[in-house]
């Protein structure tokens, strides 16, 4: 495995690669890697010639208030993990070398998906995903990108740009990766202490609760959101941000369960803030009664 720290580098090794007729799988990462991470590289070792994994805290996704300095680092042991599910090639470039004149004065309007919910919560966060994406997109050229549906809003996001911009990239997304207990993986969970760790199962929980629900007939989209605020209210150490139902491909609101719908959570829970989702079962004749 080869790790690259310098653009032009990975650029040359990205046109030597395509140019010997082999395709790139890439998985843009911020590292910290648990078994989501590499659940996406081991797709991408099977689908794919080269597999390349890019490790890089993305400044311009955190807010001003949020854990730039403190999100976790290991790239030691990163490198070790990613060696040893086949990835040939790693891009580890430092800040100054993604973006040598300091922050891009030119960015990328992440449209209308992007305003609500994590992009609500966390003003300029889909800009700046979408802004390091583009760069990263022109500089590894993939012809397959992976991404988790852990970040199902940030998939949304990166399949509305890639489609809009023409990136001649597949957008491939990937299922959650859980804890046994539920918890989806996330490199945000080492913050948290032992009962905050047991308050944080009320998220995936909350989603359970919601596909339960669901399931068994219930259609009002407030009345399953309710269930999953409940269940998250009920925990002290977790502070809901906010329990929603959306239309799959728009992130809209949906008042009624007659459609592919995901439910999705975010809550503080003591340090971190941590999100989670699962799309909703659509009964087989929801939306046909009394027609
Ligand atoms: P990061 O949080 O490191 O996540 C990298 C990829 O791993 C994302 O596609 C994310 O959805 C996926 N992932 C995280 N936890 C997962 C889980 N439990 N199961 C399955 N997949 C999981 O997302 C980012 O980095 C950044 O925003 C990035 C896209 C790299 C841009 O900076």
């Amino acid at each position: 495995m080869e790790v690259i720290r310098d653009a032009g580098e990975i650029l040359a090794e990205g046109d030597a690669v395509r140019a010997g007729g082999r395709s790139i799988g890439f998985v843009p990462t911020m590292g910290f890697f648990h078994d989501g991470h590499l659940s996406l590289m081991r797709r991408a070792r099977a689908e794919r010639d080269v597999v390349l994994v890019s490790i890089f805290v993305n400044p311009l996704q955190f807010g001003p208030a949020e854990d730039l300095d403190s999100y976790p680092r290991d790239l030691d042991r990163d490198l070790a993990l990613a060696d040893r599910e086949g990835v040939d090639l790693v891009f580890a470039p430092d800040v100054d070398e993604m973006f040598p004149n300091g922050r891009p004065e030119v960015t990328v309007d992440p449209g209308p998906i992007a305003d609500r919910l994590e992009g609500a919560a966390r003003l300029g966060h889909f800009r700046g995903v979408c802004t390091v994406l583009a760069r990263l997109f022109h500089l590894v050229g993939p012809s397959r990108a992976y991404f988790g549906e852990k970040d199902a809003q940030q998939l949304a996001v990166v399949r509305a740009m890639v489609r809009d911009l023409g990136f001649p990239v597949e957008v491939q997304g990937c299922p959650i990766v859980r804890e046994p207990d539920g918890l989806a993986m996330s490199s945000r969970n080492s913050y948290l202490s032992r009962e905050e760790r047991v308050a944080a199962r009320s998220l995936s929980e909350a989603l359970r609760l919601a596909a339960d629900a669901a399931r068994d007939g219930e259609t009002d989209a407030s009345k399953v959101e309710s269930i999953m605020r409940t269940r998250v209210d009920a925990e002290p150490l977790a502070a809901l941000d906010y329990a929603a139902i959306v239309d799959d491909a728009s992130f809209e609101d949906v008042a009624e369960l007659d459609r592919p719908a995901r439910a999705l959570v975010a809550a503080t829970v003591g340090k971190p803030r941590l999100i989670d989702n699962a799309l909703l079962p659509v009964r087989e004749n929801a939306g046909e009664e009394g027609r």
